[in-house]
């Protein structure tokens, strides 16, 4: 307990001195101060956050000024009351619920989880999951996805779609909801954030990029209430995530700078403590890096029940406060809201400047403004009422017009794109003696839990033993109203060729068995084996191990089955240590692929479609060789005691093994074809002459200084298909920055472009990189900005951060 870490690059103080956590309503109640000399007492050696105030008002910059015109009039004519109605949630039918104000004609906002679907939702598809998304590197998918979600959120009738996810990034893979967001690597997950917001929004709907920022795992990620005291009392506040300047800057900020700039209408903030202060009270990271740094123009909603306290918390930046009750989660909306009826006090008295509340208004309405959610937005589908559990019909406060019509199917032709998706998210990660893709096998095995229909119904919110796995648990999980089973498609598919088919869906039984004595007449053709692995939100992963003794099972059936095929449903890493038995003859990781599961992984199974799919993560040879773990556990009594220390700054995922030259399983951006490619010709090309170290200071738009988003350099590569079917390759590009010029702890290669081209045979395409500034800079804390580095920078191209092909350099900016 000695030193001080200085965080952020300020020495003091914060945006929220410990133990002041709940301002109800006013200063005259908490006496809130917000700087404070630094007083190592009270802040002992946690993280710290500086105050940054006042909240800038949106200026409606960057494409939005006619809206923020019509927002600015609307709520120039609300009354008091109804401008704390316009930015504190009610229990009503959607998951999230602002009312509706008849006498300015405004129908209220309806907001939805989430990230693979309209959850609260019957007819609505259950898309692939974000993990699936990225591991397509496909950006055409990953727009489609976002414009096809967004279509069934609107013609649901909710204008706010909670998605996409970006927090967690993947510091640790033991975190619960990695599935949830793409990638553990920020440049992969950025592009996947700003082109699923372009295909939500472009259909209409806001996009919520979430959770900002920090909240890398689940496990204390809200405070410990009292459950002898009132709905506020607290033994534990929420873990802090402690994370430093440059660290926020490279990692966890980077792909929200991607959201902002893509025109993110809003921001959900995160559960925990972010350098000591609740990430939704936080004026760092809310007013300084998201509103004045990065230009966001929208508005800052809290995640549920993450609003701690009223007037700091506005002046902190916040400008929603969801769902707007008290309490863990917000469920208690009968004890009162923070904000509500104790905003119109803090309004009235003058302790909260009307102009913020303003402010936070015309944040809310621009987005809606711009979207055209004024004109013709479908009604909220009453359905939404009845399936809602969060906010069911007998907690609400205040009445809502159900009038459209009910239970509307909005699934339209989505089911081909799913499993189309479904398909391109599959990672092929071995496959020996072409082993797949199959060819009209006569006799098939299907052994696993993981190969049939789910056995406790379409909505998964347990880690239930029989049955599939198409998504995980919480709030970013889907309520199916179809299930293809990859036991059902292997069927149809088989019937083709006439196949025999048997399988075994009980683990414990295959795990007991001589699986000799199972099958009837000999040994199958091909053994295929179902695995999956649950996460779920609130909850961090035990193990990166299959679930329900799966590698007892692979064990069984491989050691009679020279032809055993591996496939997994699973949130993100898996160890497989099976992965070298000679009788694997190939794995496929299939992730959480959605409703049109089975087709998706027949498609490739048969070859029908060439697996295209790349790990977003690195597989490594053994859970403990990871670094990073959540913080699962502190042994003394503090309030403040749960902390988490980033202190692997930048080495998370694929940049710390290569950091510390360690052997992997299967390295991040790695995947197989049935297929081979080959890369050459790597040249990178200044796209001007004068590139200079530091940025041009240029008025900051939504994303930030647009001199960042400027593109310096044309990398090209040749891309051939040297094998015999076609399909497509993904060429990533790997940034080395220069060593002597860039500050320690910068990681050897990273990931700062990538493509899928498809090739037919024998076809070679050239492939162009864009170098944007900020690809080619870092952090510097000293100057507060994006710095390239003078002399040599290496740029690698690969089909893997591992099997690099092709290497080049660029100077940049002279030594
Ligand atoms: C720091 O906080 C402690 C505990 O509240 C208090 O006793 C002490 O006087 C404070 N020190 C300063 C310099 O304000
Ligand atoms: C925001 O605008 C209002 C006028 O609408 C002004 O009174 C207030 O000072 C402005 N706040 C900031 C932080 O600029
Ligand atoms: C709550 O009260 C019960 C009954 O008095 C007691 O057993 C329990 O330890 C209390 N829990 C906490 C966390 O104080
Ligand atoms: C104001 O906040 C307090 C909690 O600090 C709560 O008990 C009270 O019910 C709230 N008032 C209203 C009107 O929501
Ligand atoms: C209810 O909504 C319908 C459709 O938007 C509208 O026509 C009607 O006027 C609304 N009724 C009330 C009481 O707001
Ligand atoms: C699965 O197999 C085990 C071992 O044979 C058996 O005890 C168990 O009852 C089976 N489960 C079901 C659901 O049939
Ligand atoms: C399974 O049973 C067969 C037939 O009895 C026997 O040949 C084989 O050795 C057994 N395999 C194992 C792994 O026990
Ligand atoms: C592989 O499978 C064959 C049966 O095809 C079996 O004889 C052999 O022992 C298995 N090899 C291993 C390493 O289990
Ligand atoms: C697998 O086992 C079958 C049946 O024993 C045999 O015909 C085949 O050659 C074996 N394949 C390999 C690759 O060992
Ligand atoms: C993984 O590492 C742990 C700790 O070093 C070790 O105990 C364990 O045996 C390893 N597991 C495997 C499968 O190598
Ligand atoms: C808690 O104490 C136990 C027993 O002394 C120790 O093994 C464990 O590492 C401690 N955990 C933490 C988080 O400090
Ligand atoms: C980059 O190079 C490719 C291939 O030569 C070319 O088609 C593309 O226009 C170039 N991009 C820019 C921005 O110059």
């Amino acid at each position: 307990m000695a030193t001080i870490r200085s965080l952020w690059t300020s020495s003091f103080l914060c945006a929220h001195v410990l133990g002041q956590a709940y301002n109800p309503g006013g200063r005259e109640e908490g006496a809130f101060s917000y700087v404070q000399p630094l007083n190592t007492t009270i802040l002992g050696p946690y993280g710290h956050s500086p105050a940054v105030l006042p909240s800038p008002n949106a200026t409606g910059d960057g494409g939005w000024e006619a809206a923020f015109v019509k927002a600015q009039a609307f709520a120039a004519q609300l009354t008091v009351e109804e401008k704390a109605d316009m930015v504190t949630g009610q229990p009503g039918p959607c998951v999230g619920n602002i009312v509706a104000i008849p006498r300015v004609g405004f129908n209220g906002l309806c907001l939805q989880d989430g990230p693979l679907a309209i959850r609260v939702a019957d007819y609505a598809s259950v898309f692939s999951a974000g993990v699936s998304a990225a591991a397509t590197w496909d950006k055409d998918i990953l727009y489609e996805r976002g414009f096809a979600m967004g279509q069934e959120f609107r013609a649901k009738g909710a204008h706010v779609a909670l998605t996409p996810v970006a927090g967690p990034l993947g510091r640790s893979g033991y975190a619960g909801r990695n599935w949830e967001g793409f990638a553990a690597d920020p440049y992969l997950t950025g592009v996947a954030m700003e082109l699923s917001i372009n295909g939500i929004q472009d259909a209409g709907v806001q996009a919520t990029p979430k959770h900002f920022i920090g909240n890398e795992q689940e496990r204390q990620r809200n405070p410990t209430y009292d459950p002898n005291g009132t709905v506020t009392d607290i033994l534990f506040e929420a873990i802090s995530a402690n994370i430093d300047d440059r660290t926020m800057h490279e990692l966890y900020l980077w792909p929200f700078a991607n959201a902002v700039r893509a025109k993110a209408a809003s921001i959900m903030c995160a559960y925990q403590r972010l350098n000591g202060s609740y990430a939704c009270e936080n004026s760092k990271v809310q007013n300084g890096l998201l509103k004045e740094e990065l230009g966001f123009q929208g508005y800052v909603m809290s995640d549920w029940g993450g609003t701690h306290s009223g007037v700091a918390s506005i002046e902190n930046g916040l400008d929603m406060n969801m769902p707007g009750g008290l309490g863990n989660y917000g469920l208690f909306p009968q004890a009162g809201s923070l904000f509500g009826g104790n905003l119109t006090r803090a309004i009235n008295n003058g302790s909260v400047a009307e102009s913020r509340v303003d402010d936070m208004i015309i944040r809310i309405m621009t987005p809606y403004y711009w979207l055209g959610q004024d004109k013709d937005f479908p009604t909220v589908d009453p359905s939404s009422a009845d399936l809602n559990t969060f906010s069911p019909r007998r907690t609400w406060l205040r009445e809502f017009n159900l009038t459209g019509p009910r239970s509307r199917d909005v699934r339209d032709d989505h089911g081909e794109l799913i499993r189309k998706h479904g398909s391109a998210g599959t990672v092929l990660l071995k496959n020996e003696n072409n082993a797949l893709p199959l060819k009209a096998p006569k006799s098939i095995a299907i052994f696993g839990n993981d190969a049939g229909d789910d056995t406790q119904g379409f909505y998964n919110q347990v880690d239930f033993e029989y049955g599939t796995l198409t998504a995980g648990g919480g709030s970013g999980t889907g309520r199916l109203t179809y299930l293809v089973t990859p036991l059902v498609a292997i069927q149809n598919r088989a019937a083709q060729d006439k196949a025999l088919v048997q399988y075994w869906l009980n683990n414990t039984l295959i795990v007991n068995s001589n699986v000799t004595d199972l099958w009837i007449p000999e040994q199958p053709d091909v053994c295929l084996v179902f695995l999956k692995t649950w996460a779920e939100e609130a909850a961090d992963r035990q193990h990166l191990s299959v679930d329900w003794h799966g590698n007892e099972v692979v064990e069984s059936v491989a050691k009679s089955c020279n032809n055993t095929i591996v496939v997994t449903h699973s949130s993100g890493i898996n160890t497989l240590p099976f992965a070298s038995h000679p009788n694997v003859t190939a794995i496929l990781a299939a992730h959480f692929p959605g409703q049109e599961s089975g087709n998706s992984l027949v498609d490739i199974l048969y070859g029908t479609t060439n697996p295209s799919g790349h790990l977003p993560y690195t597989i490594a040879l053994n859970g403990t060789d990871y670094n990073a773990p959540p913080t699962t556990a502190i042994n003394t009594t503090g309030i403040n005691d749960w902390q988490s220390w980033f202190d692997e700054k930048l080495e998370i995922d694929y940049r710390y093994f290569d950091a510390h030259n360690l052997s992997v399983r299967y390295e991040f951006g790695f995947g197989l074809s049935y297929t081979t490619f080959s890369l050459s010709d790597l040249a990178g090309s200044p796209l001007r002459d004068d590139i200079t170290s530091a940025p041009e200071k240029l008025p900051v738009q939504p994303g930030g200084n647009p001199a960042l988003w400027e593109s310096i350099y044309n990398v090209t590569v040749s891309v051939s298909n040297t094998g015999e079917v076609a399909g497509a390759a993904v060429p990533q590009l790997y940034v080395g920055f220069p060593s002597a010029t860039t500050p320690a702890g910068t990681p050897p290669r990273q990931l700062r472009g990538f493509d899928k081209v498809m090739l037919e045979v024998g076809e070679t395409r050239t492939v162009a990189f864009e170098l944007m500034r900020r690809d080619l800079s870092f952090w510097d804390v000293v100057s507060q900005q994006w710095v390239i580095p003078a002399g040599e920078f290496t740029l690698s191209v690969g089909l893997s951060s591992r099997d690099l092909r092709d290497f080049a350099t660029i100077t940049p900016v002279e030594a």
